[in-house]
């Protein structure tokens, strides 16, 4: 098994420099597809969720390349195969593929999507859309077949502000014929970055980061050059890990109105934030005081940041209430930070917290991408050596992330094929 070993209690210094963003990486390779010539994309985080798409591109002939940390897709070749099983288990951004290739050839195979286990994760927002465009949808031995004699625009009203289905109707619509508008759509930066790329291949989207998006189809998509904007996430991560264990440290790469929900939270904590145009400053915190948080859709608090959120909360003075009304049950990392010595528990779909505590190092384990990134965390304020499992949950993710952390002067190793007691999920 492989996992990570960190010798907590380091402080960490430095600059840390952010990747491109996961959530609209894995949304801009589909999104390549429905040209008719190479696209070029900048700036992709090295994580395996973009291996994976990577992968499945090039299952139905894409031809991709990786130069100089750019991605070329050239889609000229590819051809409507079923995707069963197997790669697009492993990500729930397989997704996306639906609406690309419905778009692309009006008709599509592909088993249901898998990804983080944060409770039901539903797709009948996406289906909606697609069915009010014109396609067939049904569910055949578990996979999901899309069929269409064309594809009509149409107005669709998301009954759930979800940013998949926004974006997989976007890909849908972009050839479909005439208008579609979609209404109560997801708003965050990952959708405008994707409309940004739609709209440089030739399509005609307006709206893209309001929750009206505006789409006119056209026949047509070509090759172009994008460049991924930063991980938000990554950025909000550094940010609470900076704060938790930092004696300055700089994250570097940022767009700072991207993060604003959690730049007020460490503020609201005690954190001196220092923001720059592309950088932003934490220095040293003596002590936190206790916050509560409600994760909501963009730009309210990322529900991606809640389960690292819970980690700086254990450092804080009193108790904190910590309401995920996206993700009700993303709360696996409370059990694990309690082998650590976190007081924490689970009551409906918040977390309470009690701190201060001094964290001790345990055998924990990732049960998601989050989780992790929330372990790795309390791994590095916590006295001891843990050991974190099930990392590849935070491959899929994290890039760079053990040389990133090593580069700030972190205590943290990962060990390939140990053999070590497995504590199950
Ligand atoms: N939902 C429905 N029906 C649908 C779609 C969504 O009921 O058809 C519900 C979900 O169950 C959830 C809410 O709507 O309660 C929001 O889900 P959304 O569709 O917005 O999430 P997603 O597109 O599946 C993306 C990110 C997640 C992030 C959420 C929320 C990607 C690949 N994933 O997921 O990121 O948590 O938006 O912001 O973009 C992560 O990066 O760790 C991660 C899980």
């Amino acid at each position: 098994m492989d996992v990570y070993k960190i010798k907590g209690g380091n402080r960490l210094q430095g600059k840390v420099r952010v990747s491109g963003a996961k959530n609209s990486a894995v949304a801009l390779i589909p999104a390549a597809i429905l040209a008719d010539s190479p696209v070029t994309i900048a700036g992709l985080p090295e994580i395996s969720d973009v291996m994976t798409l990577q992968k499945l591109v090039e299952e139905i002939g894409g031809n991709v390349e990786i130069e100089e940390g750019k991605m070329t897709i050239d889609p000229s070749e590819i051809v409507s195969m079923p995707l069963p099983n197997g790669n697009v288990k492993k990500l729930r951004a397989s997704s996306y593929m639906m609406g690309a290739l419905l778009g692309k050839f009006k008709h599509a195979v592909i088993g249901l999507p898998g990804g983080c286990h944060l409770g039901p994760r539903p797709i009948d927002q996406h289906i909606k859309g697609f069915e009010a465009l014109g396609a067939k949808v049904t569910n055949e031995h578990g996979a999901i077949y899309l069929r269409a004699d064309e594809l009509r625009g149409a107005k669709i009203y998301l009954d759930v502000v979800s940013v998949g289905a926004t974006i997989n109707i976007m890909l849908a619509a972009v050839t479909a014929k005439g208008k579609t508008v979609i209404e109560n759509a997801a708003k965050e930066p990952e959708i405008i970055d994707v409309a940004t790329l739609l709209s440089n291949m030739g399509a005609n989207i307006k709206g893209a980061g309001t929750n009206v998006i505006r789409i006119e189809g056209v026949e047509k998509l070509h090759g172009t050059k994008h460049t991924i904007i930063p991980d938000r996430i990554e950025t909000g991560t550094y940010m609470i890990m900076a704060a938790a264990i930092g004696d300055g440290i700089t994250i570097d790469n940022v767009i700072p109105l991207h993060v604003e929900a959690v730049t007020a939270k460490l503020r609201e904590m005690g954190v001196k934030v220092e923001v720059g145009e592309e950088q932003i400053y934490i220095p040293k915190t003596e002590k936190f005081e206790a916050v509560d948080v409600k994760t909501l859709v963009y730009p309210g608090f990322p529900t991606d940041l809640q389960q690292p959120f819970c980690v700086l909360s254990t450092q804080a003075e009193g108790s904190s209430i910590l309401t995920d009304t996206i993700y009700p049950a993303r709360f696996k990392q409370i059990d694990e930070l309690r082998r650590m010595n976190a007081d924490g528990r689970v009551e409906g779909r918040s977390a309470i917290i009690t701190g201060p505590t001094a964290m001790q190092a345990a055998t924990v384990r990732a049960t998601d991408l989050r989780a992790g990134a929330a372990l790795i965390i309390a791994g590095l304020i916590a006295s001891g050596e843990t050991e974190i499992q099930g990392i590849e949950h935070i491959e899929r993710g994290y890039s760079q992330i053990i040389p990133k952390l090593k580069m700030l002067g972190a205590d943290i190793n990962k060990v390939e094929g140990l053999k070590t007691a497995s504590i199950s999920e």
